[in-house]
């Protein structure tokens, strides 16, 4: 039997951080020995706000290499630049014709950053959720992995995919979102209320490339709740919980052995620890991030390979989809 497909996306648009890892890197080096996966740098999502262009391009590497040093294998799975295939972009435009303004509207992550930009929030950003369906359907995606967060873009590509076979005949795959349950959200460590973003400061998040002094010190700094016990209870200790979250993904120590572990020590101890166990986690990855930059002609090599790949499997489908539709000529 052939293995299902898996497509899933970040944006480079900074530093990848431990909620990336957590909520979704971790989870693909697990699944691609068991299924098809293609793995995409989605530069064209990171465009959807402001981006400066050799900063762009700085991060598109550098999330290729934290790929990579994760322990993603090219021999497994599909590693490339989602510009680089422009069918993306084509079948972007396709599925925006079957996607209604209302769908679009209600998209909680559009709500969030049109706030953030007003009235100059990029046409982009509202129709981001179609090129994300782009990106899946293309493949004849079976499972998706993502962040909760995205549960609803998820759900939408669903949608237009479901939309798509009944208008033209059946065409996509319906896809699956596969979201891991404890950590799936981490949260900023200044602000347990929100979540863990590249994109507020940086005492919000630790990025995979943080030096283990940095890690310390920020892990230090952490906000914490009010009583002093150490105890997973999202709703009413939520930076603790947080902390034990982001422990048991680095030590792969369950809840209750983490809960009696710290069952008579203070907030010090257990974040100690924390951080330790986070600079542990870090350090191979981190090294192995510098390695693929420092000469960067085996990345290079690794993201031709993937390209060239994306492209045969995208060419076929979006000629199936034009010929559907009925663009073009025969
Ligand atoms: P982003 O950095 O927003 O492009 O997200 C890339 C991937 O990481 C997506 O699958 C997100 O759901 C996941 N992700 C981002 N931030 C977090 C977080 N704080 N906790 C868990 N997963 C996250
Ligand atoms: N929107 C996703 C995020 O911000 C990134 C993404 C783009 C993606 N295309 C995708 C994720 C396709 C999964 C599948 O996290």
């Amino acid at each position: 039997m052939p293995k299902s497909k898996l497509f899933s996306g970040i944006q480079p648009t900074n530093l990848l951080h431990i909620g990336n890892y957590i909520g979704a890197l971790k989870q693909w080096v697990e699944l691609q020995k068991k299924y098809d996966c293609m793995f995409c740098v989605v530069d064209l999502h990171a465009i959807t706000v402001p981006q400066d262009p050799k900063e762009l391009r700085q991060n598109i590497l550098n999330t290729a290499a934290a790929y990579l040093a994760v322990g993603l294998d090219p021999k497994h799975c599909t590693i490339y630049v989602q510009s680089e295939v422009p069918q993306h972009s084509e079948l972007a435009w396709l599925l925006s014709t079957l996607a209604n303004l209302g769908e679009l509207e209600r998209m909680t992550q559009f709500k969030d950053k049109a706030k953030k930009h007003g009235e100059r929030a990029s046409v982009g950003l509202f129709s981001y959720p179609v090129l994300m369906a782009a990106d899946i359907l293309l493949y004849d995606t079976q499972v998706v992995p993502v962040g909760e967060d995205q549960m609803q873009h998820v759900e939408l590509t669903r949608t237009l995919a479901r939309r798509f076979n009944t208008r033209y005949g059946d065409t996509f795959a319906v896809p699956q979102a596969l979201i891991q349950k404890v950590g799936a959200r981490i949260k900023a460590l200044d602000d347990p209320a929100i979540k863990m973003s590249k994109s507020e400061s940086s005492a919000n998040y630790i990025a995979l490339t943080d030096q283990p002094e940095v890690i310390r010190k920020k892990i230090m700094r952490s906000v914490t709740d009010s009583d002093k016990y150490i105890r997973f209870d999202p709703e009413k200790k939520p930076a603790i919980s947080n902390l034990i979250t982001i422990y048991h993904h680095a030590t792969g120590r369950n809840l209750k052995q983490i809960e009696q572990e710290f069952e008579n020590k203070g907030y010090g101890d257990f974040k100690s620890a924390v951080a330790e166990a986070i600079i542990a986690l870090l350090d191979p990855i981190r090294t192995k991030i510098e390695n693929y930059l420092r000469d960067p002609s085996e990345l290079q090599k690794i993201l031709d390979a993937g390209r060239d790949a994306a492209l045969e499997l995208a060419e076929q489908k979006i000629k199936q989809v034009r010929d559907r539709v009925g663009l073009g000529r025969k």
